[in-house]
């Protein structure tokens, strides 16, 4: 069974009342397997947030089937076994990473489960002991990426759904997110992250589908194009219709 499954999920917005409607998705087929990591890629504008809003059920598709372990994303329990990052980061910017971590580990139980040590646990893997006493807003973009991607991890997740997980990050921070994505991956999480930013990414993703205006260009595994040629350039070349 597809840890992630979506058969001809279209979508389409009304931009304003009166206006005509916009497809924004249009007719989208993938799965992702468990223990896999995804990466969904496409430009700015390409529909990727959308995707995601649909799998975790905050807006429903106009047509089309999604299953997330084989059951509808609505169901409660399915939810409850999904770590999500949005792409706008944490809004308490004036609570401390460790408050947060705490009031999250106390709503979902994960705090009665996992002991005390376990948000220090998340803090050190994330790369934020040092600043865990201090506000987020006065956290860097990088910091704040990793507190997001702690905060999605406290209720340990087996399936996690990131929403440009690398956006923001010079070099350094992205080998670092990467290595951290690794290591969950190692922990046989499935990934499903998306991005518009290339560099790094097959060295993390085992599959990848590439969306450009609401469709699929291309749904496969990472090998298969990194031996023939750089991702970046296969990319290109896809969302221009060469390939
Ligand atoms: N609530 C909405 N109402 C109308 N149009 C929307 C809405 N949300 C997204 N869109 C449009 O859908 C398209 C895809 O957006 P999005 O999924 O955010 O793309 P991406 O995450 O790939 O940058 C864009 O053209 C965007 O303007
Ligand atoms: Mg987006």
């Amino acid at each position: 069974m597809d840890t992630i499954f979506l058969e001809s999920v279209t979508k389409r917005y009304r931009a304003d009342i009166g206006r005509t409607e916009k497809t924004v998705l249009d007719n989208l087929s993938f799965c992702v397997k468990e223990g896999t990591v995804f990466g969904f890629l496409g430009p700015n504008g390409a529909g990727k947030s959308t995707t995601i809003k649909i799998l975790l059920d905050f807006i429903r598709p106009d047509s089309g089937r999604v299953l997330i372990n084989g059951v509808s994303p609505d169901c409660h329990e399915v939810r409850k076994g999904i770590g999500y990052m949005s792409e706008k980061p944490c809004a308490y910017v004036n609570m401390t990473i460790m408050e947060l971590l705490s009031f999250r580990a106390s709503v979902t139980g994960a705090g009665k489960r996992r002991g005390k040590g376990y948000a220090d646990e998340l803090l050190e893997k994330t790369g934020l002991v040092e600043h865990k006493n201090r506000p987020l807003k006065k956290f860097s973009k990088g910091m704040l990426q990793r507190a997001s991607l702690a905060l999605a991890l406290v209720h340990d997740p087996k399936i996690l759904i990131l929403d440009e997980p690398l956006s923001g990050l010079d070099p350094l921070m992205r080998y670092e997110v990467i290595g951290l994505l690794r290591d969950l991956k190692e922990e046989g999480k499935t990934i499903f992250l998306s991005s518009h930013i290339l560099n790094d990414i097959e060295k993390v993703c085992d599959e990848i589908a590439i969306l450009n205006n609401g469709r699929i260009l291309f749904v496969g595994r990472i090998d298969d194009v990194s031996i023939h040629e750089g991702l970046e350039e296969f990319f290109v070349k896809t969302l221009m219709g060469l390939q």
